[in-house]
Formats: structure tokens, sequence, C-alpha cells
């Protein structure tokens, strides 16, 4: 586990947060129990001190003098400590009257600034606490300072200090191994998610993460990248079979063309003959030329998303100009209505290629005699374009597939009459690239068939 990872990362600071936490805490608890203790042994001076003013004078002489004993203090568990008891009576000019022989030598010299303080003092080679308070009036004696070893008091604070520390190092190492735990299993599903993404970065579409446990928005993002990799599986295999139907597409001109030049070169011909062979090679290259067109009108469709306006009355208008021949050949008319000045957020060359692919499969569908019907009514926001005829019609369930590539429903007029099978697929990813769609109508009443056009008014 390295300091680089999440798991090291979230380990490291969550046990050092512990540290720093408990640390702040123990340490402003050991000084407020050193305060706390201070107080406590101050207070306890003080009594004795007061105890020791009123029999500092109780000799017949009314001498101040002192007593050589010791003092005895409550500890912190309330037990009691004997300690080493300093004393000395200071006159009111600062000599020294009397003191305990506990100073090895002279008492401290006096200081103003003591009387009725409590105060840290060294005396005698050994840090003392002490307290001093006047005297009454009836000696010379002005002030009596009384001090014990501060040593007890320190030893104990030092021995929490030590229990602090002890408890900290604990409490680290057992936050490390939570921590530990917790950044293990916070991030144990990431490695699951790392791993499948490599495997899908070297091209297995069939990884997935699968069900994992764990936290949340983890799952979440597992369930995402799983629903992301089969997205791209079938895009992918979507693809490979567009690819395949394209090659299957250029194989059956090509082999027919091969064949009707292979069979004109076998011998000599007549020149009827070769016009002949000519002509039906001629259609084989229109058809070959017809699916390359096509495939790069799809293939453009994708990625071309034009920010333009196109009038539709313009583009329905040229479509019913261009297939005029193609309708009177099949005694189909086709009429357009559509509202003046109307206009669509399209490119208007994509538009005419919209309504020409829908019209040429109209007018191939519908039968003699019939009117193929082009309209378009404006809404709010979009604009319903509609291409009506009435042929055989699409069965429902075909609704959607035949917007695929390739998919043609009436195999027996195929490569004739028909188109290269991508019409519709390139008219979809048109109007889809300009922010519309187009869709069979399912609802429409009788016979034929009704595709509608939905964009966005320009
Ligand atoms: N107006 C229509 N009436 C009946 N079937 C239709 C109509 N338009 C399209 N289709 C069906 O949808 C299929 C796909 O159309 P399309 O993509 O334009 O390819 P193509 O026109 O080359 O056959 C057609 O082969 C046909 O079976
Ligand atoms: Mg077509």
């Amino acid at each position: 586990m390295t300091a680089g990872t999440l798991r090291g990362r979230l380990a490291l600071s969550l046990s050092l947060t512990l540290a720093v936490t408990v640390m702040l805490g123990g340490g402003a608890l050991i000084v407020s129990q050193s305060r706390a203790l201070e107080r406590q042994l101050d207070a306890s001076l003080r009594a004795h001190a007061r105890s020791e003013i009123e029999t500092a004078t109780d000799r017949p002489d009314h001498l101040a003098h002192l007593h050589n004993d010791t003092l005895d203090v409550s500890g912190t568990r309330g037990e009691t400590l004997s300690l080493a008891k300093y004393a000395a009576l200071y006159a009111g000019d600062g000599r020294v009257l009397a003191q305990t022989s506990t100073f090895d030598r002279r008492a401290p010299r006096w200081n103003p600034r003591w009387m009725n303080a409590a105060f840290d003092l060294r005396a005698s080679g050994a840090p003392l606490r002490a307290v001093v308070l006047p005297m009454g009036a009836q000696t010379e004696a002005r002030a009596l300072l009384l001090a014990v070893p501060r040593g007890p008091l320190d030893a104990t604070v030092r021995d929490q200090a030590l229990i602090a520390a002890a408890l900290l190092a604990v409490a680290v190492a057992l936050a490390t191994g939570v921590a530990t735990w917790l950044a293990r299993w916070l991030t144990r599903d990431l490695d699951a998610i790392a791993r499948t993404a490599r495997e899908v970065s070297h091209g297995d579409l069939d990884a997935r993460v699968g069900v994992v446990g764990g936290v949340a928005e983890i799952r979440a993002l597992a369930l995402d990248l799983d629903q992301m990799i089969a997205r791209l599986a079938g895009l992918v295999a979507t693809q490979r079979r567009f690819v395949s139907d394209a090659a299957h597409e250029l194989r059956a001109p090509l082999t027919s063309l091969r064949g009707e030049l292979e069979l004109a070169l076998r011998r000599p011909r007549t020149a009827d003959e070769y016009r002949e062979a000519l002509t039906r090679a001629h259609a084989d290259v229109l058809s070959l030329a017809a699916l390359a067109d096509d495939l790069l009108a799809l293939a453009r469709a994708r990625t071309d998303a034009a920010n333009a306006t196109a009038r539709v009355g313009d583009a329905t208008a040229r479509v019913v100009e261009l297939l005029r021949a193609a309708g009177d050949e099949r005694n189909v008319t086709l009429t357009a209505a559509v509202p003046e000045g109307l206009t669509v957020r399209f490119a208007p060359r994509d538009l005419e290629r919209v309504v020409r692919n829908l019209a040429e499969n109209a007018l191939r569908h519908a039968p003699a005699g019939s009117t193929v019907r082009i309209t378009a009514e404006p809404h709010e926001r979009s604009v319903i374009l509609a291409v009506e005829d009435d042929g055989e019609g699409v069965p429902v369930e075909q609704a959607e597939r035949i917007f695929e590539p390739f998919v043609r429903l009436d195999p027996a007029r195929q490569r004739d009459a028909g188109g290269t099978g991508l019409g519709l697929a390139i008219t979809r990813e048109l109007c889809r690239a300009a922010g519309g769609d187009v869709t069979l109508d399912l609802h429409r009443e009788g016979a034929g068939a009704r595709f509608v056009v939905r964009m966005m008014r320009g």
C-alpha cells in the first residue's frame, strides 16, 4: 500500500487526523489536570499557612517561630502525601526572622511581589511551590512563606502524560487498522472496475464488472460502466454487421458485372450482342455507383450536423419536379401541400434528400392511378412533414426494422426497381442529426404507408 493510492491516502489521512485530534485533546486534558492539581496544592498550602500563622506566635514571649515538621497534602487519588515543609518568616524590611531547617542555608531573599501570591520557587537545589501570606499585627514578622517540593506533583502529571501517550499510541494503531480496513472496503470494487476497463480497452467487449457490494456510489459507477460496455458492444456488433452487409451488397453487382464481361469475352460477338452486354454491365455499374453514393451519404449524415435553415416549400417543390417523370411512368401523381414560408432547422440539401427518399419509396409502392401526398404542418416549435401513399403499407412489426441499413421487405423487387436499401437509414440519420426524427405512422387509417418527419422550426 503506497501513499499514492487512494487506499493509502485514505488510511494515512484518517490515522493522521485521529493522531492529531487525540494529541490535542490529550494535551489539553493534561494541561488542565496539572493546573487543577496546582490549584489544589495552592489551596492546601494556604490552609496550612493560615494555621501556621495562628501558631507562629503561640509562645509566651510572642516571638515568631516556625515548626519543623512535614506537610500533609492530599494527592490526586485522595491519598495523603507527607511532603518536606519549607517555611520562612520575613520582617517588614525583608529580613529573615525564622526559617525551617529544610532550607540548607538561608531562606530565599524577600520579594515584595510575593505577598498573597502562589508561585514556583527554586531553593536548596529543588523546585518548590510556595505561597506567601501576611502575618497578624502582634509580631514584628510581616509575612510567612510556606513551600513544598514540586516533585510529587510533577511526577503525577508525568505519569498521566505517559498514560496518555500510551493511549495515543494504541488509539493511532487501532485507527490505522480501522482506516486501512475501511479504505480497503471502500475501494475494493474500484479494482474490479479498473480491471474491467482494462479488459475492454484490450478488446474484450464481453467483460463486465458484475454485481459489486460495498458503497452505493461505486455500485452505481459499476452499473454505469457495465451499461456503457453493453452499448459499446452493441455498437461494435452493429458496425460489423453493417460492414459485412455492405460487402455483400457490393458483391452482387460485381459478380453480375464480372459474369457479363466474361461471357461477352468468351468468343467474338455481333455488335448487337456487345451492345446488350454493355447495357447490362452499365446497369450493374449504375447500381454500384448508387450504393457507393448512399454509403457516402450515410457516413456523412452521421458526422455533419449543419446549423442551417431550409424552406420546406422549396425542398418539396424540387422533389415533385425531380420525380415527375418517374411518377408519370408509373401513372402515379405526386402532390405537395406546404404552407408559404415555412422554414426548418435543416441543411437544404439534406432536407431535399429526406423528402426525395420518402417520395421515391412511396412512388414505388403506390398503385397505378393513385396519388402520393406530401404535406407539412407547423407546430409551436416543430414542423411535421408527412409522405403518404396508398400502397401495401408496412407491417407494424417491421416499422423500426425498415430504418436499418440494407433492410428491404420486398425481396422480389430487390435490386432492379428498388434502391440500395439505405434510403430510410440515411433519412433517419439526417433527421436525427438535425435534431428531429422520422418514423412510420402506426396509427394511419386504411391501407398504405405514412412516413412522418419531425423537424425543429427554423
Ligand atoms: N412507402 C412504403 N410502402 C411500403 N414499404 C416501404 C415504403 N417505404 C419503404 N418501405 C420498405 O422499407 C424498405 C427500406 O426502404 P429504403 O431504406 O428506402 O430502401 P430501398 O428503397 O432501397 O428498398 C423498403 O425496401 C420497403 O420494403
Ligand atoms: Mg428507398
